[in-house]
C-alpha cells in the first residue's frame, strides 16, 4: 500500500464487509501509479495471464487468452434488480434485490480465499468534473486492475477528489477461490456467472467473469446501466454511443453522437479518416469517445456530451491500417490484447489485420495455427484495451468538463436489408421512433446466436438499466425540453447484394454520407421526402474518388414496401412485449408510416419500388 487509506466511512465499511464476506488472503490498495501497474503487469507474465510481447514491435504491450468459456458478455446472465419486477421492464432479466443478494452473499462467501482483493478507485468522466461519477471496484483480477487504468481515471487521486463523499460501490470476483498450495490457472473464472445491478441502491455485484464489460464495472454495468438509471432520475442521457467532431471547409465544427449495436462500428466511425479529396478540401474528424456518452442539456439549448471513458476497449478483427489506421497507432504501444493470436516474433495478429495471414501463428487458444486449417486464429470479439490519449485523431476538447454540443444523433444497425443507406427523421419524435426500432443482426459481443435481427432499442437493449419503454418516453420528454434538439438520422453501412457481397464501401467512404448529415445540420444541402424521411439524391452528395453509379445509389436507398411490411409487423412485436408503458405517440407515428408507404400505388407499380428519384423534393 503506497498511500494512507483513505478517510471515507462509507468505503472503510464496505471494504470491511466485503474482506470479511470473500476472505481474501491480502488486501492492495490501487494507487494507480506506472510502477504498479509495470508490477501487476510482471505478475501476470509470472501467473500465465499475460505474455510480454516483443519490446521493438509492440512497446509496454501485454498478450492474454482468456478461457473459452469467457469471451464475451452474457446477457442472460445480466440482471436488473431494481425492487418492482415491472421497472426492470420485460427487456431485462430480474430477481427481487433480496432473494438476489441472498444467492450473491452465498457465492461470493470465502470466493477470495488465497488471492489479493484490489480497492480500486475510478472516475468516470475528467477527474473532479462536476459531471463525472466516482466509482470503487473491489476485484479479485490484477488483470481487472491494470484494465482499469487505461479505460478509467483510476488511483489515489480519485480517493483525493472523493473525500467523505459518495461513491458507487462495483464488487468483482472472478469467482474461483484457491486452497491452500492449489496452483493457479492463467484465466481464472466460473461456469456460472451473475452480472447484478441494483439501480436503486446504485450498487453492482459481479461474479464468475473476467472479461470486458462483465468485469470492467466503470464501463457497462456504471456508465450505461445504473449511469442510464440516475439520468433518467436527473434529466439527462447515458447512452451506448460514439461522439466525434467534423471539421468542415467552411470553417464551423460539428459535434455528432452515434448508437451503433456492439461490434456495429462505433470504434471505427468515431476514428474515421476522411478519403484523400475530402482531406484535401478542408474535411477532418477528430474523435471523443468511441463507445460511451454521457448527455446533459446546456445552459443555451443545446444538449452537451461528455466520453466518461479514459480508453478504448475495441474489437480487433477487422481493423487495420486501411479501415481504421487510428486505432492501429492507438493500439501501437501500452496496449493490452485479449484473445487475438500471437506471430512467432511476438508480435499480435487477427482476422483482416493483413490482407494475407503470417504462415504460422499461435491462435487464442494456444494452439498451432497456420492459414487454411479451418479455425480463427483470433476469437471473433477479440479486443485490445488501449489508452485514449494515444489515438491521433483525439479532439482537443475530449477532456473538457463541460462535454460538446451535439448538433445531430445518428443510429445504424446491421443490416443487410430494408434499411436505406440514409435519412433523416422527419422530426424529434420520428427520429426517437426510428431509434426505438432500431434492429440489428447479432455479433460476437455477447455469447448466443449471431446474424439473426434483433431489435436494439437505442443499441441500448443489454444496457439499459430500468424499463425500456419509460426510457422511450424520457427521450420524448427530453427532446421536448430543450429548445434545440439535435435533428436524428439512420444509417445503414451493411446493405448486401443476392450475392453476399457489401453494397456499400464502408469505413472511410462513410465520410460521404457524415458530410451530407452535417450539410444537413447545417442548412448546406437538399433532400426529398421519402417514406420514411429525408433522403439525399444522387446529386446531393460527393462522389469524388468514389465510383458509386446511380444505380449502386438507387439500390442502396431503396425503400422496398413489400420488405417495409414485414419490418412494421416486427416493430409491432416489440410494442406488444412493452405495452404496459408504451408511450402513445408510437402507436400514431407507426401508423403514419404505414400511411406513408401506402402513398400513391400507380406511383410504387411505375417505379417498381420507392428511391429517391422519385419522390417530391
Ligand atoms: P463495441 O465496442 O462492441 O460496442 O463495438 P463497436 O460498435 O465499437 O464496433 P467496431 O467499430 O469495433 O466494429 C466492429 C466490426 O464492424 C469490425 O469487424 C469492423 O470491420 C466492422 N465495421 C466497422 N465499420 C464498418 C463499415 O463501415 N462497413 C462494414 N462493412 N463493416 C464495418
Ligand atoms: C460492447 O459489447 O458493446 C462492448 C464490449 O463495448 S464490452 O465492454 O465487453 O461490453
Ligand atoms: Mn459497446
Amino acid at each position: 500500500m503506497s498511500y494512507e487509506v483513505p478517510k471515507n466511512d462509507k468505503l472503510l465499511k464496505w471494504v470491511e464487509q466485503v474482506a470479511s464476506l470473500c476472505e481474501p488472503e491480502r488486501i492492495h490498495w490501487c494507487d494507480g501509479s506506472q510502477q504498479e501497474y509495470d508490477e501487476l503487469c510482471s505478475l501476470l507474465v509470472q501467473t500465465g495471464t499475460f505474455r510480454k510481447l516483443d519490446d521493438q514491435k509492440r512497446p509496454n504491450s501485454y498478450l492474454a487468452w482468456s478461457d473459452p468459456i469467457d469471451v464475451a458478455r452474457v446477457e442472460d446472465r445480466t440482471f436488473i434488480c431494481s425492487l418492482a419486477k415491472t421497472d426492470a421492464g420485460p427487456t431485462n432479466n430480474w430477481m427481487h434485490p433480496k432473494q438476489m443478494k441472498e444467492k450473491l452473499n452465498g457465492l461470493f462467501k470465502g470466493c477470495m480465499r488465497g488471492r489479493t482483493m484490489y480497492i480500486i478507485p475510478f472516475s468516470m468522466g475528467p477527474l473532479g468534473s462536476p459531471i463525472a461519477k466516482i466509482g470503487v471496484e473491489i476485484s479479485d483480477s490484477p488483470y481487472v486492475v491494470v484494465n482499469m487504468r487505461i479505460m478509467t481515471r483510476m488511483g489515489s487521486a480519485v480517493l483525493d477528489v472523493l473525500g467523505n463523499g459518495d461513491f458507487i460501490p462495483c464488487l468483482h470476483s472472478v469467482g474461483m477461490p484457491l486452497a491452500p498450495g492449489q496452483p493457479d490457472v492463467a484465466w481464472p473464472c466460473n461456469s456460472e456467472k451473475y452480472i447484478v445491478h441494483f439501480p436503486e441502491e446504485r450498487a453492482i455485484w459481479s461474479f464468475g467473469s473476467g472479461y470486458g464489460g462483465n468485469a470492467l464495472l466503470g464501463k457497462k454495468c456504471l456508465a450505461l446501466r445504473i449511469a442510464s438509471k440516475i439520468a433518467k432520475d436527473e434529466g439527462w442521457l447515458a447512452e451506448h454511443m460514439l461522439i466525434l467532431g467534423v471539421e468542415s471547409p467552411h470553417g464551423e465544427k460539428t459535434y455528432v453522437a452515434a448508437a451503433f449495436p456492439s461490434a456495429c462500428g462505433k470504434t471505427n466511425f468515431a476514428m474515421l479518416v476522411p478519403p484523400p479529396s475530402f482531406v484535401e478540401n478542408g474535411w477532418k474528424i477528430t474523435t471523443i469517445g468511441d463507445d460511451i456518452a454521457w448527455i446533459k442539456p446546456g445552459a443555451d439549448g443545446k444538449p452537451y456530451a461528455i466520453n466518461p471513458e479514459y480508453g478504448y476497449f475495441g474489437v480487433a478483427p477487422g481493423t487495420n491500417v486501411e479501415t481504421n489506421p487510428n486505432a492501429m497507432a492507438s493500439c501501437a504501444s501500452n496496449t493490452i490484447f485479449t484473445n487475438v493470436a500471437l506471430t512467432p516474433d511476438g508480435d499480435v495478429w487477427w482476422e483482416g489485420m493483413t490482407k494475407e495471414a503470417p504462415p504460422a501463428l499461435t491462435d487464442w487458444q494456444g494452439n498451432a495455427w497456420t492459414p487454411g486449417c479451418g479455425r480463427p486464429a483470433a476469437h471473433p470479439n477479440a479486443r485490445f484495451t488501449a489508452p485514449a490519449s494515444q489515438c491521433p485523431s483525439i479532439d482537443p476538447d475530449w477532456e473538457n468538463p463541460k462535454g460538446v454540443p451535439i448538433s445531430a444523433f445518428i443510429f445504424g444497425g446491421r443490416r443487410k436489408n430494408t434499411i436505406p443507406l440514409v435519412y433523416q427523421s422527419f422530426n424529434w419524435n420520428f427520429g426517437v421512433y426510428l431509434a426505438a426500432t432500431l434492429g440489428s443482426e447479432t455479433t460476437a459481443a455477447a455469447v448466443g446466436a449471431t446474424g439473426n435481427v434483433r431489435r436494439d432499442p437505442f443499441a441500448m437493449l443489454p444496457f439499459c438499466g430500468y424499463h425500456m419503454a419509460d426510457y422511450f418516453a424520457h427521450w420524448l420528454q427530453f427532446g421536448r425540453s430543450i429548445p434545440r434538439p439535435p435533428r436524428i438520422f439512420s444509417v445503414n453501412w451493411f446493405l448486401k447484394d443476392k450475392d453476399g457481397k457489401f453494397l456499400w464501401p464502408g469505413y472511410g467512404e462513410n465520410m460521404r454520407v457524415l458530410k451530407w448529415i452535417v450539410d444537413r445540420v447545417q442548412g448546406r444541402t437538399g433532400a426529398v421526402e421519402s417514406p420514411l424521411g429525408w433522403m439525399p439524391r444522387y446529386k446531393d452528395m460527393d462522389w469524388t474518388g468514389l465510383n458509386v453509379t446511380q444505380e449502386q445509389f438507387h439500390d442502396l436507398t431503396s425503400v422496398d414496401r413489400d420488405v417495409w411490411q414485414d419490418e412494421i409487423l416486427s416493430h409491432e412485436e416489440l410494442f406488444v412485449k412493452l405495452f404496459d408503458r408504451m408511450p402513445k405517440e408510437f402507436l400514431h407515428m407507426r401508423e403514419l408510416i404505414t400511411s406513408s408507404l401506402w402513398r400513391s400505388p400507380e406511383h410504387w407499380e411505375q417505379i417498381g419500388d420507392v428511391h429517391p428519384e422519385g419522390w417530391n423534393e
